[in-house]
């Protein structure tokens, strides 16, 4: 199998002027002043992409982890030459995907986050035909195709038009196929989204086998869990820009302090915060209304300074939540928001 190629993005950037189509499973924007009178004729500008730039190794897991409308799909689409950049580069292997549009696509397999399957096919007719247009021969196809579908555990319905099937089974038919041509990169757009938790694992069983033969995998994601399972790197994005990039565990070291405590006060949370923010193994502490957000070397050990400063404050403790190192914390970090928002 051909070796897993490189990907670049050098100061990637996308402003859509129009809206968002209703169904793209894209953010949805209040469009404001546009839909007052007399201004429906103002140009929409959404910026998508900021200056992107992401090196991703051939061999790599990497993911893009980031919220809705972060531009990970975006990101994915420039890639695989469905949509256009506005400025900057793209690079899958040694080609400038909209410059070489053909050659690029010949090394890539994508699977997008809405899957694009004709209905009218069965899944191993969707597999042989995909496989077809790639010049590979009728015994490859078939020998490939039966395989794919055993290891999606598709074989029983593999004869029946996908139009009968599930989320999760069209979702699975949509990888196989990708996968039937041996892509060099596979682009996989929010793969496990719809899946049942145990599909997902087997979904991620294959997406390591199948890197384990050297295929690059740029995977897209907005479950934090997934990326630290899957990805031996990731970029974490948010507006169109990259906030944080490396391993997982790198990301979750990067967290100062590591434990996080999300404390609500009745009031008076500016004054407890810098109370706390003298104490031993407190790392940081940001302030958002009575919210506090408390950085620290250890979770349940600092509850009781907590309680301590909030009461010195003639502060209740209204709420606490103790988390430990992880992805969605270093997201918090940086954006003051939650992944899951
Ligand atoms: N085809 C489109 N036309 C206009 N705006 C779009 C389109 N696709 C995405 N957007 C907007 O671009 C931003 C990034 O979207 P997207 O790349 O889909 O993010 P993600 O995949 O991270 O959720 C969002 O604000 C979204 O509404
Ligand atoms: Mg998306």
């Amino acid at each position: 199998m051909a070796a897993g190629a490189g990907i670049r993005t050098v100061n990637l950037c996308k402003v859509y002027t129009s809206p968002p189509p209703a169904a793209s499973g894209a953010a949805t924007l209040t469009l404001g002043p546009q839909r007052g009178p007399g201004l429906r004729n103002k140009k929409v500008e959404i910026q998508a992409l900021a200056g992107l730039s992401l090196e991703v190794r051939p061999g790599e897991i990497f993911g893009l982890l980031g919220p809705n409308g972060a531009g990970k799909s975006t990101t994915a689409g420039i890639l695989t030459t469905r949509i256009r950049p506005t400025s900057g580069e793209a690079w899958v292997g040694d080609y400038e995907v909209w410059r070489d549009q053909v050659k690029a696509k010949r090394l890539i397999g994508v699977v997008q986050q809405r899957p694009n399957l004709d209905f009218s096919l069965t899944a191993r007719e969707i597999l042989q035909f995909h496989a077809a247009y790639f010049g590979i021969g009728k015994a490859e196809r078939n020998k490939l195709s039966s395989e794919l579908l055993e290891r999606f555990q598709l074989t029983d319905r593999a004869d029946e038009l996908v139009r009968g099937y599930s989320g999760g089974m069209m979702q699975r038919v949509a990888i196989a196929r990708a996968m039937m041509h041996h892509p060099r990169v596979l682009f996989l757009d929010e793969p496990s989204t719809g899946l049942d938790p145990q599909t997902r694992l087997l979904l991620w069983e294959i997406i390591r086998e199948y890197n384990a033969e050297g295929t690059t995998i740029l995977l897209t994601t907005h479950n934090m869990e997934e990326a630290d399972a899957l990805c031996g790197r990731i970029a974490i994005i948010d507006h169109g820009k990259m906030i944080a990039l490396g391993t997982p565990a790198e990301l979750k070291a990067s967290i100062p302090g590591g434990y996080l405590l999300r404390a609500r006060l009745s009031l008076g949370a500016d004054e407890a915060a810098g109370r706390l923010r003298n104490e031993a193994g407190v790392s940081e502490v940001q302030v958002t209304g009575g919210r506090l957000d408390i950085y620290a070397d250890r979770g349940g050990a600092l509850v009781g300074l907590l309680v301590s400063a909030a009461s010195a404050c003639g502060a209740e403790l209204l709420d606490l939540e103790i988390s430990e190192p992880s992805l969605e914390n270093l997201f918090l970090h940086h954006t003051g928001r939650s992944l899951r928002q």
